[in-house]
């Protein structure tokens, strides 16, 4: 059994920017897949910019709100399993819960997000699960998910993290500053480095 000094030394090895219970498992190159839409493009855009090198780029999935991802055969699936052929099954899998205004989302719906990115990712993957970034200074600001649609789509993420049944880590919401908005929902250049860096903090 090891001393419990190991253990603190264990303890301060993993401390950084983060607490170390939100810090990934130390996993290679583009081990973890993403789905969302153009909002996950744009973290995944100021990521690669970064230097991030852990999840995938961008790959195309602008305009895949939840309901392009709740059937498992979707064209959007199909743009997911041409990454996976590529980089290999990801062992992790962010989950990012998109909407339009009209239809919104289900509760049902996000764990059939879940349920999918499971049957495409390896046996066992972490799976994350956030909403659209919001908007700390303009709450509003999104019209293409309505006024309410941010906090709809980060009250399901938390919902999903708290239900244990469904094995899934909500580690918080992406934030997008006044200045770092282009048309009031997606992120202009400073915006994506903004989300990039905050995917860094958490996936590394
Ligand atoms: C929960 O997910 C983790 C990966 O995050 C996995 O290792 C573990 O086996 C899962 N637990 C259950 C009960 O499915």
């Amino acid at each position: 059994m090891p001393s419990v000094s190991a253990l603190f030394l264990l303890g301060l090895g993993l401390a950084g920017a983060v607490p170390s219970a939100m810090k990934r498992q130390t996993t290679g190159e583009y081990t973890m897949g993403f789905i969302g839409c153009s909002m996950s493009e744009n973290v995944a855009q100021g990521y690669v910019a970064n230097g991030g090198k852990h999840m995938w780029g961008p790959y195309g999935t602008g305009g895949l709100v939840v309901q392009s991802w709740t059937s498992t055969n979707s064209a959007s699936w199909a743009l997911f399993d041409k990454q996976a052929a590529k980089y290999g099954k990801p062992v992790e899998v962010w989950v990012q819960i998109c909407i339009f205004q009209n239809p919104g989302a289900t509760y049902d719906e996000v764990k059939q997000l879940i349920a999918n990115a499971r049957q495409h990712a390896t046996p066992e993957a972490k799976i994350w699960i956030t909403g659209q970034p919001i908007y700390p200074d303009n709450p509003s600001s999104c019209f293409l998910a309505g006024p309410q649609g941010p906090t709809l789509t980060t009250d399901l993420a938390k919902k999903a993290g708290a239900d244990a049944a469904l094995n899934v880590t909500y580690p918080g919401d992406f934030k997008l500053m006044k200045g770092e908005v282009q048309d009031g929902c997606h992120a202009n250049t400073a915006g994506q480095r903004s989300l990039g860096k905050q995917a860094l903090a958490i996936w590394g």
